[in-house]
């Protein structure tokens, strides 16, 4: 395991991402009922943007560090969860430390609402134990994902989103992905799952994408936000999210909300963003 998040922390992969997951908690806030979110790839819970490896590759720079200046009012309002959460991470003002997917959706949840983080790393692992150590609302392991899924799906509340953001660095990992979808959607039928993917120059996306589609689930949202070209050796050009039972009306706020981050993160012209159904809603 080569991956570490750290130097990855604040890209415009975690902008599509986070923001994208603050949506969908607010969705699931709609209703009393509490409910849990597995985070079955969780980090290390918050990151240091003024620390060695965010600094080796400067990532944060062109993901939420172009966030600075406000947007039209209809996106500053979807983002606004996710603006409240950066401000309380950095009380004194600027941007030094950046929320993990667990830490800020933990931030977002109600006293009722559950955590369940999980990270293989060994390091990261600890760093997420100690960071979630006063929380009774979460709960934190380390095993593989696939393995974490089995054990915990379905959830007690049975109301939940599913976070699938491997690193994809193994050859098989888009395979291992879309059967994690799989055997989840088998054991939970009605959670809400989403599969990060990248946008390289490979065939990654395409593996996720045949393999989601392959799966006849329902309501299945395609979001993915490009910054830049793909080319061979040229590493991450942009990412995708595939949602299984997107809530109603979400993919009417991606429709605002990714083209202002696109066209924000994006390099020259090429700010690109996709909001389309794989298999829409019954
Ligand atoms: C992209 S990062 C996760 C970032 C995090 N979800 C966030 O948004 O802040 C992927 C994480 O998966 C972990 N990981 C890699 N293989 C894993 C596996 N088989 N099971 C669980 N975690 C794994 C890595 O150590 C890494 O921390």
């Amino acid at each position: 395991m080569n991956y570490r998040h750290a130097y990855h922390a604040g890209n415009h992969a975690d902008v599509l991402k986070h923001t994208v997951l603050v949506r969908l908690i607010e969705h699931m806030k709609k209703k009393p009922k509490p409910f849990r979110l597995i985070d079955a790839h969780a980090g290390a819970g918050v990151y240091d943007l003024a620390g060695i490896e965010a600094g080796k590759t400067g990532e944060s720079q062109g993901g939420i560090g172009k966030l600075e200046a406000p947007f039209d009012q209809e996106t500053e309002a979807l983002l606004q969860p996710y603006r409240a959460v950066l401000a309380a991470l950095n009380p004194q003002g600027g941007l030094r430390y950046y929320p993990g997917s667990p830490d800020l959706a933990l931030r977002l949840m109600r006293d009722d609402d559950r955590l369940t983080a999980n990270e293989l790393h060994p390091q990261d692992a600890i760093v997420l134990e100690r960071h979630f150590l006063r929380e009774p609302r979460a709960d934190v392991t380390s095993m593989d994902a696939e393995t974490c899924l089995k054990a915990r799906l379905p959830p007690p509340e049975r109301r939940g989103i599913i976070l699938i953001d491997p690193p994809y660095e193994a050859a098989n990992e888009a395979e291992k992905s879309v059967r994690m979808l799989a055997q989840g959607l088998q054991r939970f039928a009605q959670g809400i799952f989403v599969l990060w993917y990248p946008l390289k120059a490979d065939a990654t996306a395409e593996t996720v994408l045949a393999g989601v589609a392959g799966l006849g689930a329902d309501a299945v949202l395609k979001v993915e936000l490009r910054v830049r070209e793909a080319f061979a050796g040229g590493g991450l050009a942009g990412s995708g999210l595939a949602i299984v039972n997107t809530p109603w009306r979400l993919d009417a706020e991606l429709r605002v909300m990714i083209p202002a981050l696109a066209g924000r993160m994006g390099l020259g012209n090429w700010g690109q963003a996709t909001v389309a159904w794989i298999s829409p809603p019954k």
